[in-house]
């Protein structure tokens, strides 16, 4: 039985650090940058997995956990299967969002705009890095979709073993890196008393405009 009392009861004070309009980058790719590097540097166990946010035509939400693989100039890239839930989410809507949440930093950042596919190039130099075995794991999996049991996909992982052994195992064409282009960016920093600091970068034509919210 779980006590409501005691999930209502946990509480924790945020003081670690402080955020500011005054000290924040103006450029918020730069901003995004400072904050993953402190979560890189402070040990916390994959700093680079993220909440992605979609939604199907009819505003149906989904979300689940992807790892951040690639940064570019301009956006934020993850790897997934192309038929998946979420691309198809992505297809229909290619409004998105990713969060960290980094609790030790007692840090959250949130970024929102559009997504779309990176070049089958990309993809497949980020494929060809990947261990072999998660390479024929990807052949493998139909992802998101119902499977009859465990050992299906087992078996559907020794067959792609067995037919790609002894060879370079090439890039799914069901598969590849989304990259989101930001419109937005929240840095969101616990404070005392719940008084958090929350500073918004909202894209404009020419730059960008930092605003605060209130906690
Ligand atoms: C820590 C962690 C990292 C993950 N990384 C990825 C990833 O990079 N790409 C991916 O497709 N799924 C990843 N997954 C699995 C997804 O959360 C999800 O189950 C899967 O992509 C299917 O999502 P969908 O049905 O909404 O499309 C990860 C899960 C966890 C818990």
């Amino acid at each position: 039985m779980i006590d409501n009392k005691q999930i209502a009861g946990l509480r924790k004070t945020y003081s670690k650090e402080t955020l500011s309009e005054d000290s924040v980058h103006p450029d918020p790719h730069e901003q995004f940058n400072i904050w993953l590097n402190e979560a890189l540097n402070s040990g916390i166990d994959e700093p680079n997995a993220m909440t992605l946010a979609t939604s199907s035509k009819n505003g149906t939400p989904g979300l689940r956990t992807v790892l951040l693989k690639g940064i570019a100039s301009d956006g934020y890239i993850f790897y997934t299967n192309y038929k998946s839930s979420k691309a198809k989410d992505l297809e229909e809507n290619p409004k998105a969002a990713i969060m960290f949440l980094w609790k030790d930093l007692e840090r959250q950042l949130i970024v929102t705009g559009n997504v779309e596919k990176v070049s089958r190039e990309e993809s497949t130099q980020y494929f060809n890095s990947r261990p072999r075995e998660s390479q024929i794991g990807s052949w493998s999996s139909e992802q998101s979709s119902e499977i009859p049991d465990r050992k299906f996909i087992e078996d559907q992982y020794e067959s792609y073993s067995k037919k790609f052994e002894g060879k370079d195992i090439p890039l799914p064409d069901f598969w590849g890196g989304f990259k989101l282009i930001p419109e937005k960016y929240e840095f969101w920093q616990g404070r005392e008393n719940r008084l958090h600091d929350r500073i918004c970068y909202l894209k404009e034509p020419e730059n960008w405009k930092i605003v605060r919210l209130s906690p």
